[in-house]
């Protein structure tokens, strides 16, 4: 195990490392990230083992388990180096046609390969769609190392900019350089790192602390984790060139415990650098010395919030405190503390190395750089996506993501977690960036992107991300304790046919209040799935309200599931299936529903062959009589 006493020792040593490497040596790069181990990616990685021995290629074919590649939807991901042939939802039973036919034969195992919409079938990585619109700056790293190896990440420059900091820097300079840089926090809020790092740095008082924030509550998001997974070490350098710049010798990581990847990535990574010299005292012979404690997150949304977490790392129970003074000045045990996003973090050392005129020159005026969005819902490629500041949401859903599938239209995505807005059609030509989706009523957040289609009832959108916020709300303060309860219930009312004349004015003036009122920024930003709705898609409330319908055909207690009897090929198939016996009917007998007996779980629907399309929805009109016994069209 080396010690790296210096610059130089870390360059002697990175040198080392790519003389025992061949760029051209053929290489497997498995994706073993989350999403992919679910798919069963270690059992890929044991069949690569097995059969590169078998077929006698021991030596002559690296194989690397890596963390997230980010098209998770298609995993397993198999990407075959120097020539980045990709391959996709690879299981173990396919490995051996991969060994013989790719590595042995250099030909191509064409079913496994991404086909375009034209299907035209795509070899290398960086040429698929999902891939070739996007800016990989801080993520891409994740696919060419296994996260377990310190090696790996030397390899390809890691620790250079901590070097380069430590050893040819002033902390002032540091400062300036992501000052310059205007790199703003991509947890949340979008404050300036520099400017908190400064307000740490000048804030009185010897001990003060840095820290990580990888608690990533926001259902469906998961780039935080992912790139603590695949890349930790890129984080922890960040982290200690952030520590040298504010003056601190503390750090810590708050991960949630459900993550058991992440935290064990990180723990192997911190123990690795402590080993190679870049923890611990006198760091490359700088004189600075630094040390990381990983604190394990419960799992409570609301203590992702700087005051709440630093609560949290204190030992005491994780809710927000008034913040009169800011955690920069005093956080933990009242010491000047600043917090960041992982990804912020990951993004220093980028900005050190290759400097803030780099940064400066991606992005938008006030949005720099790139951001990590996990694109999720009603899209055809769903992951994560890494994509410069200003690129459209057109762009991001349709060239990146696909669009929308089974030719359905798109509706809405909804951007920055549960407490983001929902931005219809008409906006998808916005640049994405902080100050842009704020104008348009949503947020950046810390990067959730859930796409809508058209059978998507907003009203029961707002719904879902209010009961949420509702029961991640720690109660400390009443306008979010009871605001979002009441307005919960309305929302409730709303959706199960009990809404009336004013709600929606109701609505509105609570959503205010809880938006002045409340203590922390779950509750300040909580009414804004609700406001967005109302602002973009207020017909579809007054529909539930006034008429009693759900125009997309999602409120239960607003449907009813009818069978056309001219359509009704009397197949008995949604008889068959109908969990509750609700319906009746037989052969040559056209089928009828029982309304009182249906419990509207949309399993006919479902079921009914498309061709016949019998089962049909309706909403705010009376499901017409029907005599049992009747015989189908073609029996008359
Ligand atoms: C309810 C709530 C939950 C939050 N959860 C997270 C989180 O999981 N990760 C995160 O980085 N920031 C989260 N934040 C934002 C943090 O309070 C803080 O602004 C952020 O970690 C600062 O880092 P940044 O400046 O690099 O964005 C949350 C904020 C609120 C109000
Ligand atoms: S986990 Fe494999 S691509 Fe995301």
């Amino acid at each position: 195990m080396p010690k790296l006493n210096s610059a130089t020792d870390l360059e002697e040593f990175r040198q080392e490392i790519l003389a025992h490497r061949d760029p051209n040596k053929l290489s497997v790069a498995i994706c073993s990230g989350t999403g992919c181990h679910a798919y069963g990616s270690e059992k890929v990685a044991e069949a690569f083992v097995d059969e590169v021995e078998r077929n006698g290629l021991r030596g002559k074919v690296d194989i690397r388990r890596t963390g997230c590649h980010g098209f998770c939807e298609r995993g397993t991901i198999v990407v075959i180096f120097p020539e980045e042939i990709c391959y996709l939802r690879v299981k173990p039973e396919d490995v051996p046609e991969i060994v013989s036919t790719t590595l042995v034969e250099k030909q191509l195992v064409d079913r496994l390969l991404y086909e375009d919409d034209n299907g035209q079938k795509i070899v290398h990585e960086g040429e698929i769609p999902f891939y070739k619109h996007q800016s990989r700056i801080v993520f891409g790293n994740n696919r060419l190392i296994d996260p377990k190896s310190i090696d790996d990440y030397i390899a390809l420059g890691g620790y250079s900019a901590l070097a380069k900091a430590f050893l040819g820097m002033t902390p002032e300079q540091v400062l300036e350089e992501v000052k310059k840089a205007n790199l703003r926090g991509r947890g949340g809020g979008g404050f300036l790192a520099g400017i908190k790092w400064e307000t740490a740095r000048n804030a009185l008082g010897e001990i003060k602390y840095v820290i990580v924030n990888a608690d990533e509550g926001d259902p469906g998001a998961y780039m935080d984790r992912s790139l603590l997974e695949g890349n930790p070490h890129s984080v922890l350098e960040g982290l200690l060139i952030g520590a040298y710049a504010i003056g601190s010798h503390q750090g810590f990581v708050y991960v949630r415990q459900e993550y058991p990847l992440a935290v064990e990535n990180l723990d192997i990574a911190l123990g690795q650098a402590q080993e190679y010299g870049l923890l611990g005292k006198n760091i490359l012979s700088s004189g600075f010395d630094f040390d990381v404690m990983v604190h394990r997150g419960a799992g409570a949304f609301v203590s992702g919030e700087s005051s709440a977490l630093m609560m949290a790392i204190e030992g005491r129970v994780g809710e927000p405190r008034p913040k009169y003074i800011r955690t920069a000045v005093s956080g933990i045990w009242e010491r000047p503390s600043n917090l960041n996003n992982v990804e912020t973090w990951a993004t220093v050392p980028l900005i050190i190395n290759k400097g803030a005129e780099w940064f400066r020159s991606i992005g938008t005026e006030g949005s720099k750089g790139t951001k990590i969005f996990s694109l999720v819902g009603k899209v055809k490629n769903t992951g994560l996506v890494e994509v410069p500041m200003g690129m459209t949401l057109r762009e991001v859903i349709f060239d990146i993501g696909g669009g929308i599938p089974e030719g359905k239209k798109f509706k809405a995505v909804q951007t920055g977690g549960p407490s983001g807005g929902c931005i219809p059609e008409s906006f998808l030509d916005i640049p994405v960036d902080f100050d842009e989706l704020t104008k348009a009523g949503s947020m950046m957040g810390s990067g959730g992107m859930i796409v809508m289609d058209e059978d998507t009832c907003m009203v029961d959108v707002a719904r879902y991300f209010l009961n949420f916020l509702a029961e991640e709300s720690c109660g400390k303060c009443a306008p979010c304790r009871e605001g979002l309860r009441q307005m919960l219930n309305t929302l409730n009312n709303i959706c199960t046919g009990k809404g009336k004349e004013g709600d929606i004015e109701l609505l509105e003036e609570i959503s205010e209040v809880v938006r002045d009122a409340s203590l922390c920024a779950l509750g300040t930003t909580a009414p804004n799935p609700v406001m967005s709705t109302i602002r973009y898609f207020r017909d579809e409330y007054e529909a539930h309200i006034k008429e009693k319908r759900c125009p997309a055909g999602v409120c239960k207690a607003l449907i009813s599931y009818y069978i056309e009897p001219e359509k009704c090929q009397a197949c008995l198939i949604c008889l068959q299936n109908c969990p509750v016996d609700a319906i009746s009917g037989g052969k040559n007998l056209v089928h009828v529903i029982d309304q009182e007996k249906c419990t509207k779980c949309g399993t006919c629907f479902e079921v009914c062959p498309p061709r016949f399309g019998a089962v049909v929805k309706l909403s705010g009109e009376p499901v017409p009589p029907f005599v049992t016994g009747t015989k189908v069209a073609w029996e008359k």
